[in-house]
């Protein structure tokens, strides 16, 4: 083996520097495109078939004049009031509010209604193409992909953000994340608000039903309840993902 002369071991050092520095110093990417949830479900159509008879898919309604009057009155709200175009309470009734692709209540798409995919499993932009890639290599070879790809391309596997910017974003919340505008539902209001992501995100019924996958994706990152919902997991509907 030759050995390398030290100043040219520091020059190497020097141009390497060079070509990462402004990578290291560059503002970090911003966040992918929300495609909307018809992308998604025409590969999960299970999925998408128990996700639209949740209240996240009709969370938009909550919004329409006379909805939960009760609710509403208790926390001071107007019970005969149209809040579906208000933006103190629009981005957690609706998908990507004012981001990239996301909901906008002048244009407002059809599949950005409601807490649809995105909301929970981040926005697909990036990562959906690499699904379908994913899909194609499985299914000619049998040749399997890693997660850490599509945690890469802002698939989001912890979930618990996500869901904190909604549930746990009221008033006075122990949420470090917490801002205006505000959840106007906090535990102060009734207990029944009061959110247990550990309790909640095993709850099928708020989210949508599991079914068993093939195997496309191995490896890390999975949250720690994956495993229990795989193993409860049903089978996919025929021709679906
Ligand atoms: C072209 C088809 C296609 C599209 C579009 C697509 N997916 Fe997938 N997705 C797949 C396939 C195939 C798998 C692997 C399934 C398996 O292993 O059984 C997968 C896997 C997944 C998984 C499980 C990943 C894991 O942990 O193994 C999630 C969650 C998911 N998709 C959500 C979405 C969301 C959300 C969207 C929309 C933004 C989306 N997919 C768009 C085909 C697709
Ligand atoms: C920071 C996120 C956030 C904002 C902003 C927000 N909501 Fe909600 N909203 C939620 C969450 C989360 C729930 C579910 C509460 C629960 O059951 O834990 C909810 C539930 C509701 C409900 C049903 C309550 C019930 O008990 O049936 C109504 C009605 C509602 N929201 C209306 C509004 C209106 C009107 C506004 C604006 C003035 C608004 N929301 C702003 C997150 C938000
Ligand atoms: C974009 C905002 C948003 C996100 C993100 C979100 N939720 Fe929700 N969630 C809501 C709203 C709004 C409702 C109220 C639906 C209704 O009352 O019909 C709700 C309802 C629920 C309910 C039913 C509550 C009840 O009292 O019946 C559960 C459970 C729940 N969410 C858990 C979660 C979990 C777990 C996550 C993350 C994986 C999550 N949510 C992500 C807005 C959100
Ligand atoms: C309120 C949050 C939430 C919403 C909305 C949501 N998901 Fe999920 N999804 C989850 C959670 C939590 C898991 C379990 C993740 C795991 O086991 O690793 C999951 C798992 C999945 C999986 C893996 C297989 C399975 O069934 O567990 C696929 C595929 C998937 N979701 C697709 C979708 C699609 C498509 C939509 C929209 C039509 C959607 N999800 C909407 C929370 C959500």
């Amino acid at each position: 083996m030759t050995r390398t002369h030290p100043a040219w071991r520091a020059v190497r050092l020097f141009v390497l520097m060079l070509i990462l520095l402004p990578w290291m110093t560059a503002a970090p990417a911003a966040e992918p495109n929300y495609e909307g949830f018809r992308k998604c479900a025409s590969c999960h159509k299970s999925q998408s078939q128990s996700w639209k008879k949740t209240g996240h898919a009709k969370a938009l309604d909550l919004l329409a004049p006379g909805a939960r009057s009760e609710a509403r009155r208790r926390a001071k709200l107007d019970p005969a009031k149209d809040y579906s175009k208000d933006k103190d309470c629009l981005g957690c009734h609706v998908t990507g509010l004012g981001k990239e692709g996301g909901y906008d209540p002048e244009d407002p798409g059809i599949y950005l209604l409601g807490v649809s995919c995105e909301s929970c499993h981040g926005p697909g932009g990036r990562y959906q193409g690499l699904h379908r890639e994913a899909a194609e290599r499985f299914d000619k070879n049998r040749l399997t992909t890693p997660r850490q790809a599509l945690a890469d391309a802002g698939q989001d596997f912890a979930f618990v953000e996500r869901c904190n910017a909604c549930h746990l974003n009221y008033r006075g919340s122990p949420w470090k994340g917490s801002k205006a505008p505000y959840n106007p539902f906090s535990p102060e209001l009734d207990a029944k608000y009061r959110f247990e992501f550990d309790k909640a995100v095993r709850d099928a019924k708020a989210m949508h039903e599991h079914f068993r996958l093939e195997g496309a994706f191995t490896g890390p990152p999975l949250p720690p309840f994956h495993e229990e919902l795989q193993a409860k997991a049903r089978p996919i509907g025929k021709g679906d993902r």
